[in-house]
């Protein structure tokens, strides 16, 4: 027998934050392969890049490309209203902005950095929810996956996990409220993930060589963590979110899946 996999998200709208380089981008990519017209934002204006990119490589693929700071509900608020305006409806919301923007034990982070950790990788995803629910709850359909990570139980990030664990929390809840309105919402707790090197860096400072001490003891501890003993590739984290997202996963919501090596954060 000849097995065909038909395009998951044949004429499906997906909104993907974050699109412009790592695990967004690859999410883009492996999305305009598989059938869907996208919106892609992201704060940098290199997202503009990857629409270029899309339309020699995808050529059918519509892409909707937009700037905007999803630290910000109205930023938030603008995307999806852009989102509906261009193409009618949003199937599918990718929140994938976030990253810790420091690598350090918890007693040398300062106020406001706790803050800005917060601001980073909590509010785009609870922003991008609230503004994307009613058009999915007007539809009658919709699947939410949230990139959230294996750092809820682990070292030198203490901010950052404990905004991921929200994201796990917003996760669980928002799929208990929604679950039985055709809107499923999952989330995925990335492991350590090999990347090029960031062309946006989360954080433009020059690391001093203690910060590099710290860094390497995540990168220690993330892998001593996971079973493989290894960091894992954008494609091994694509391939679940897109899984979560799609028709095949319509009998699962509420979760957060490690994808981790083994790590369940
Ligand atoms: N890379 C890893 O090892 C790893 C591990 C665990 C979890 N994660 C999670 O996976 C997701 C993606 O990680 P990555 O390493 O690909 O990220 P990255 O830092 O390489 O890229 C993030 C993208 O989001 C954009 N962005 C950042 N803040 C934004 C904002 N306020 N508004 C709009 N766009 C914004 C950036 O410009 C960039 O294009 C994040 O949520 C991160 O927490 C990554």
């Amino acid at each position: 027998m000849v097995f065909t996999m038909k395009p998951r998200f044949q004429d499906k709208v997906a909104v993907v934050t974050g699109a412009a380089q790592g695990i967004g981008r690859g999410v883009a990519l492996r999305l305009a392969d598989e059938g869907a017209k996208l919106v892609l934002v992201d704060r940098s204006e290199l997202v503009y890049e990857l629409r270029d990119e899309l339309a020699s490589s995808h050529p059918q693929t519509p892409v909707l490309v937009l700037t905007a700071d999803m630290e910000q509900a109205t930023d938030c608020q603008r995307t999806m209203q852009a989102a509906v305006a261009h193409f009618g409806r949003i199937d599918v919301l990718i929140n994938n902005v976030g990253g810790t923007i420091w690598a350090k034990p918890f007693e040398h982070y300062q106020v406001d950095e706790i803050e800005a950790e917060v601001r980073r990788s909590l509010f785009p995803t609870l922003w991008c929810c609230h503004a994307a629910l009613p058009q999915m709850l007007a539809q009658g359909s919709g699947s939410i996956v949230n990139v959230s990570s294996i750092a809820t139980r682990a070292i030198n990030r203490v901010p950052y996990g404990a905004a991921k664990g929200g994201v796990n929390a917003l996760t669980a809840c928002l799929a208990f409220e929604t679950a039985q309105r055709g809107v499923r919402v999952n989330a995925i707790a990335t492991g350590g993930t090999e990347a090029p090197p960031r062309r946006i860096p989360r954080n433009a400072a020059e690391q001093t060589e203690q910060e590099k001490v710290w860094y390497q003891q995540i990168i220690d501890q993330t892998v001593q963590s996971s079973l493989m003993k290894r960091y894992g590739t954008i494609d091994e984290q694509v391939g679940a979110i897109v899984f979560l997202a799609s028709d095949e996963a319509s009998y699962i919501t509420g979760v957060t899946l490690p994808v981790g090596g083994g790590d369940l954060g």
